[in-house]
């Protein structure tokens, strides 16, 4: 079987889905890899390198896309706007696995499906213990909450440390965390390092403990946050007279701080609006917000994603693509979350989709020529395929079958070395 990394197209995407030092575990596992030359290049990693582990490096995407398996960091949605003809690149019962964006962006995924691709979504992992090492939101969400508050620290006319020197003190930069999950708890903690006073706020009462054991002051606000935390341990929307006395009672503190790094999002729905145009006017002029939200319509509601918005003063930031700026560590990162993912489904080098298993589950967009996955069916307002009883029983389909066209409405197929290219 042919596993493939293709080189991003995404625009400015820097980022590559498998690194060089985890080329041995794939080949070990009886799979050929083969690299799109140049693929690695804006991450730090250079063909040679891939082939130095024994990938193959091929000249032609062609060549690439014609693999069993496409590893990618950016599929259907996640890869929109980028230039080329996805579907139409792919072939009927190829494996593609990728971040897919597709709560947000659930019709990207229809092409893909009616094309035969047999797509996952990484996005969608459950956060369970066994898929800990597979969870690319938490290693992407880490790096973001990184690089935000050293995007923060550049853009800041202040320096976050305190300092004593000769030329008189300077007093340290006040900077606040609204939403301390992954990437939020990494900003706390980079800030910290930096030498800033930091505060931190999330819905989730549980989180208290963690900002304080990476150094940061709690704030509590007298808000009802009993039914904040849903499945998953992830924020559910709480309504509107929640937020507006939420936004209420932080207007004060984040008009005492010079940096405020917005995370908080509810997965599927569109970000809750934390902090007005009002808000922001009450800031010293010269602060800083970076809203990590951007992407899902921002916590303040002056962001413009990818764009410098200044207001009386602040500038506003709403990056959408902060991994890609640390493309090293954040490609190291995906492609350890990708390869144990893939090593995850095979069984004797083929490729096995076992629905029974959760991570396969509530990960698999589309099989056989349909979406298969039911939150994302309900999104597009199509009736999600029953299953029949035989098809939940772990299996496998001949090669044949399962590399043609689309797969029929079998779940379980292998897919296996001798196919068609
Ligand atoms: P996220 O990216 O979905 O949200 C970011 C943060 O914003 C969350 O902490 C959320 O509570 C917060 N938030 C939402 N609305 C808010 C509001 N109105 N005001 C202030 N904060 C608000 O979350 P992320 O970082 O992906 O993880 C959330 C949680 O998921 C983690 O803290 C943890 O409990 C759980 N998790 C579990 C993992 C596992 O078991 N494998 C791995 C990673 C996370």
């Amino acid at each position: 079987m042919i596993v493939a990394v293709v080189k991003e197209t995404f625009p400015g995407e820097r980022r590559v889905a498998l690194v060089p030092t985890l080329v041995p575990a794939l080949l070990k596992a009886g799979l050929e890899v083969r690299v799109e030359t140049g693929a690695g290049q804006a991450a730090g990693f250079p063909d040679q390198q891939y082939a130095d582990k024994g990938a193959n490096i091929a000249a032609g995407r062609d060549d690439v896309l014609a693999a069993d398996v496409i590893l990618r960091v950016r599929a259907a949605g996640a890869n929109r706007k980028a230039d080329e003809d996805e579907p139409g690149r792919y072939r009927s019962g190829q494996v593609v696995i990728g971040m897919c964006d597709p709560l947000d962006q659930p019709a990207a995924i229809q092409p893909l499906a009616q094309a035969g691709i047999t797509l996952f979504a990484l996005e969608l992992l459950p956060r369970i213990t066994r898929a800990q090492s597979m969870d690319v939101l938490s290693s992407m969400a880490t790096v973001s909450g990184y690089r935000a508050v050293l995007l923060a620290a550049q853009t800041l006319p202040r320096m976050f440390p305190m300092l004593m020197t000769a030329a008189g003190t300077v007093t340290p930069a006040k900077v606040f965390i609204v939403g301390a999950g992954v990437a939020g708890l990494q900003a706390i903690a980079t800030a910290k390092r930096l030498g800033a006073v930091v505060s931190a706020y999330d819905v989730r009462p549980v989180v208290k403990e963690q900002c304080e054991s990476v150094g940061a002051k709690f704030i509590e606000l007298a808000l009802d946050t009993a039914q904040a935390e849903g499945k998953g341990g992830y924020a559910q929307a709480m309504g509107e007279e929640f937020y507006a006395r939420q936004r209420e009672m932080m207007t004060r503190v984040v008009a005492e701080h010079d940096v405020v790094i917005t995370t908080a999002v509810i997965p599927g729905k569109k970000a809750p609006v934390l902090i007005t145009a009002e808000m922001v006017a009450g800031m010293a002029p010269g602060s800083v917000i970076i809203d990590l939200a951007a992407e899902r319509g921002g916590n303040c509601e002056l962001t413009r994603p990818d764009e410098t918005v200044v207001h009386e003063g602040v500038t506003i930031l709403g990056p959408t693509n902060l991994p890609a700026g640390a493309p090293y560590h954040a490609s190291q990162m995906y492609a350890k979350n990708v390869t144990t993912f893939l090593l995850h489904l095979l069984a004797d080098g083929r490729v096995k989709i076992d629905r029974q298993d959760e991570i396969v589950a509530e990960t698999l967009l589309a099989l056989g020529g349909r979406v298969v996955h039911p939150r994302i069916c309900e999104l597009l307002g199509v009736q999600p395929p029953v299953a029949a009883p035989e098809e939940t029983t772990k299996g496998e389909v001949p090669a044949n079958e399962a590399n043609g066209s689309a797969a029929g409405d079998s779940d379980m197929y292998g897919i296996q070395s001798d196919k068609k290219q």
